[in-house]
């Protein structure tokens, strides 16, 4: 059985102005119409799988129960963070208060804020990295690139798979978030494929991990975890020794170093969301390719996204090409799809005139 831990504590600043501090984008409804992580929680249920753990900040816990409730899915317990730490200690706390009762157990750590359309497909290849789960590895999954982004994690093969059937497959080495040379090279060599951000292992072996590549983590997350207040399933960290661990993603943490890694390609269809231009690939378009949501009225355009959420605000594009318009509260975000990484700019820059 595999226990999902879901997290959900970031804030997707790149899908600004419906993704934003307060309502961070795995709590919206971006495609379709469940939230990201109504999902995602969806996604990771059913025979097979214990009920998942959900790992966020104070500020989203009501949203995170809430929303489990609408999808009809009952969480195990829920990690509350004092603050937000980035996911290597979300993932050790997880990791810890699972090892508790079963430290054998097999956690999935999964973000909440992907598209994966086939659900199906993406539980078989969870299934497929569960035997090396078990003896000891970190089980990663691949997806077949096609950018140079640099954006992502990306993941050394020791050999070029001749076809991309699921399978666990040996890896050389994990580069986070490369530079846009580096990232240009590993798509020309052909031998690399990008962490999707998703990793199997078992408990104890995440807490091994940790020990060997990031051993300051662990006194002040351990401290956290015994000094916590439960209730009703619900685990709130120590504020003062959360406080202490260091803010760091699991991928520089952990993952960079490791050397017990496998990989288990995954074709099925994977987008991390990321940002507005990644919307529009992922959602699904007339034959112009444009997609509208809301009150909208499209003359003309091409390979567009026109969304309003304001009631009784009509939007109206004419023959455009390549743009994203987005109306939420009493902004207007208008951007070519190009540009869509750099919306986080004008968020920056919106933050400093407040
Ligand atoms: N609980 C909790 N606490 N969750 C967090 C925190 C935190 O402090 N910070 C981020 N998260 C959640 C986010 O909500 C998201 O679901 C997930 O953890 C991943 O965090 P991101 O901040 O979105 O990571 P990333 O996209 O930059 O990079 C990761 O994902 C890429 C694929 O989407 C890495 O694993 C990359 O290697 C990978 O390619
Ligand atoms: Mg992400």
């Amino acid at each position: 059985q595999i226990t999902p831990v879901l997290l959900c504590g970031g804030s997707g600043t790149r899908l600004w102005p419906v993704s934003r501090k307060a309502m961070p984008k795995q709590f919206t409804r971006l495609l379709g119409q469940d939230t990201l992580y109504q999902a995602a929680l969806t996604r990771l249920s059913g025979p097979g799988w214990e009920a998942p753990m959900v790992v966020t900040s104070e500020a989203y816990l009501g949203m995170a129960c809430d929303q489990a409730v609408a999808a009809g899915v009952v969480p195990a317990d829920i990690l509350v963070e004092p603050s937000a730490r980035n996911t290597a200690p979300a993932i050790l706390a997880a990791a810890l208060h699972l090892a508790a009762t079963d430290p054998d157990a097999l956690l999935l750590i999964a973000p909440s804020d992907h598209a994966i359309p086939d659900a199906r497909a993406f539980r078989d290849a969870v299934m497929v990295g569960a035997g090396p789960a078990r003896n000891g590895q970190i089980v990663t999954f691949g997806i077949c690139p096609t950018r140079a982004e640099t954006g992502y994690g990306w993941l050394e093969m020791t050999e070029v798979p001749d076809d991309f059937a699921p399978r666990p497959m040996s890896l050389a080495g994990f580069v986070e978030k490369p530079h846009a040379a580096r990232a240009e090279q590993m798509l020309a060599a052909g031998r690399y494929l990008w962490n999707a951000g998703i990793f199997l292992a078992s408990a104890q072996t995440l807490i091994t991990a940790f020990e060997t590549h990031a051993r300051g983590l662990m006194l002040p997350v351990r401290c956290a975890l015994a000094d916590a207040t439960h209730r009703h399933g619900i685990v709130r960290l120590a504020s003062g020794p959360w406080a202490r661990a260091e803010d760091i993603s699991v991928d520089y943490a952990v993952m960079e170093r490791a050397d017990n890694l496998c990989v288990v390609p995954f074709s099925a269809g994977w987008s991390d969301l990321g940002d507005w231009n990644a919307i529009w690939r992922e959602g699904s378009s007339d034959e112009s390719g444009v997609i509208i949501d809301g009150d909208v009225t499209a003359i003309d355009c091409h390979d567009s996204l026109l969304r309003s959420e304001v009631s009784g605000l009509e939007l109206v594009g004419v023959g455009l090409t390549d743009i994203v318009a987005v109306a939420m509260g009493d902004t207007v975000l208008i951007a070519h799809r190009d540009r869509a990484q750099d919306v986080k700019e004008a968020v920056a820059r919106l933050k400093a005139r407040e």
